[in-house]
């Protein structure tokens, strides 16, 4: 009997494979850190060979822990880092270089002087993004011209791109498949979010040939078979979906106003619109969350680059705790008289401020500030800067007055900071009893496929409460931080200026 579903979830640091059963429970799991590569600074790269490694190893692991053979999984369901740009040579197989990671920004110059160039407006129409190197683009761009031959090569065909989903299935169909799902391909600043196409203007915009490109699939879709040879028999590749779309599904979140938030080093919200493509005029992204059945629907997504990597700063960086999980209960014994508030703008702020120059501060100390008041202000760091993300999608989308959220990553699991974002958005957090949602959510589209589990509805029927977290700040309360939290944010933006 294919009573199970491999669930592949390939992400930045790590490559994290879960076999799941028919009552969506993990049977077995495999995972495994890969090294990350800077060549220079604000360069990111990966090596495609241990991206792919990985991915096997990892999968052939959590079939030994649950004692699965290929023969007994239904399908297999993909998600994965979105963004990183992977070149390779059809002849051999080969990447013909690194990956670049989409923290990259290496193409920062290219593209600002795309946007100097009034492009801006066209690319924003067509894909929903803003011109900016985080998109996968200017970075395949960027290969073709500095890789020894790539662009001839790439002229007469040899070449393919992929984002990390099209290089796995690549390689797990013994190079027979070249395609993408229709998440990812929105991602890549060369997708008409519309028709969920290749853009004609775009590709000669950024100087990339088709040939190169690979055929855009829907969430559900045949993807291919793998090769045999990989894990002892062939099974199919039902589901596809970059990472953050697929805890959207994992979330389900299917109705337009729910959103899903995932705190792990950063943070991804997604807000449903439905059919509604909304043009965001706040500096958040339009993008597709998937196409099922036919349907597009469409999400506001906003991105924090600084989430849990706050503590992890805390702990490597000033050494005031030991452990992550220590920092709530330091947080909880902070001073209420004091207002002390950290701007983790490390790398710059992301949405919907988008100031790559911006760098972090802190606010309102005084001789009686300490680790406590720190562990406070970086644990609302991160519910401050949801709720400039919650405010900037309200004001696009004022469709959306009775939002819900659904929270999950490795944040997720503190219950002080959980409580504290529910007091600061004055809006109800829901944590799923899943911790696994975005690989869930890879799982379900393989496995709703393959014709083992109910369709949406009765995929979102099995989506369980773990707990509601309920505003209980009054509002004065709430006003005052916030007015805080907006002259910490002005002052760091104005900072050198
Ligand atoms: O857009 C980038 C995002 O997909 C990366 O997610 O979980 O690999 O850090 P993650």
């Amino acid at each position: 009997m294919k009573d199970f579903i491999l669930s592949i979830d390939q992400g930045t640091t790590s490559t994290r494979s879960i076999i799941f059963d028919r009552t969506y429970k993990s049977r077995g799991a495999g995972q495994q850190e890969f090294p990350q590569h800077f060549p220079q600074s604000g360069w990111v790269e990966h090596e495609a060979e241990d991206l792919w490694t990985t991915t096997v190893e990892t999968a052939r692991k959590a079939m030994a822990a649950a004692g699965v053979t290929a023969a007994q999984i239904a399908a297999i369901g993909i998600t994965n880092q979105r963004e990183t740009a992977l070149v390779w040579d059809r002849r051999t197989g080969k990447a013909i270089h690194r990956a670049i990671v989409w923290q990259d920004r290496r193409t920062s110059e290219r593209c600002a002087e795309l946007r100097a160039a009034g492009h801006s407006d066209l690319v924003a129409e067509r894909t929903g993004l803003l011109i900016d190197p985080y998109f996968s683009a200017t970075k395949v761009a960027w290969l073709l011209d500095n890789v020894p031959g790539a662009r001839v090569a790439a002229e007469q065909g040899h070449l393919a791109f992929g984002t990390v989903d099209s290089w796995l299935i690549y390689k797990l169909t013994g190079g027979r498949r070249h395609v993408i799902d229709v998440t990812n391909a929105s991602r890549t600043m060369l997708c008409n979010i519309g028709t969920a196409d290749w853009d004609e203007d775009l590709l000669k915009l950024f100087n990339i040939p088709r040939s190169m490109l690979p055929e855009i699939l829907s969430n559900i879709d045949g993807f291919g078979e793998t090769d045999p040879e990989i894990f002892g028999g062939a099974i199919a590749i039902r589901g596809v979906a970059g990472d953050q779309q697929a805890a959207v599904i994992g979330q389900a979140c299917f109705t337009p106003g729910m959103m899903k938030s995932t705190y792990g080093t950063g943070c991804f919200a997604l807000l449903n619109t439905g059919a509604d493509r909304v043009a965001s005029k706040n500096r958040l992204l339009t993008t597709i969350a998937y196409r099922l059945n036919g349907e597009i629907h469409y999400a506001l997504e906003g991105s924090i680059f600084i989430a849990g990597a706050a503590v992890q700063w805390l702990r490597d960086g000033l050494k005031m705790i030991g452990k992550a999980s220590e920092t709530a209960e330091l947080a909880a014994k902070a001073d209420p008289g004091q207002r002390v508030y950290l701007v983790p703008a490390f790398t710059g702020l992301g949405a919907p401020w988008w100031d790559a120059e911006a760098r972090g501060a802190m606010f309102g100390m005084t001789r009686n500030t300490g680790p406590a008041e720190f562990a406070r202000a970086a644990l609302e760091s991160v519910c401050f800067q949801t709720r400039d993300l919650l405010g900037a999608m309200r004001k696009d989308w004022p469709g959306n007055a009775d939002m819900l959220l659904r929270v999950d990553g490795g944040m997720s699991a503190n219950d002080w900071t959980m409580q504290r974002l529910a007091d600061i958005l004055g809006v109800a957090v829901d944590r799923s009893a899943s911790t696994e949602v975005t690989a869930l959510g890879a799982a379900w589209l393989a496995g709703h496929g393959a014709g083992i589990w109910p369709d949406r509805d009765g995929f979102a029927a099995e989506w369980h409460l773990e707990r509601q977290f309920v505003p209980s700040m009054a509002s004065s309360e709430r006003a005052d931080l916030l007015t805080g939290w907006d002259s910490a944010v002005r002052a760091t933006l104005g900072f050198g200026k």
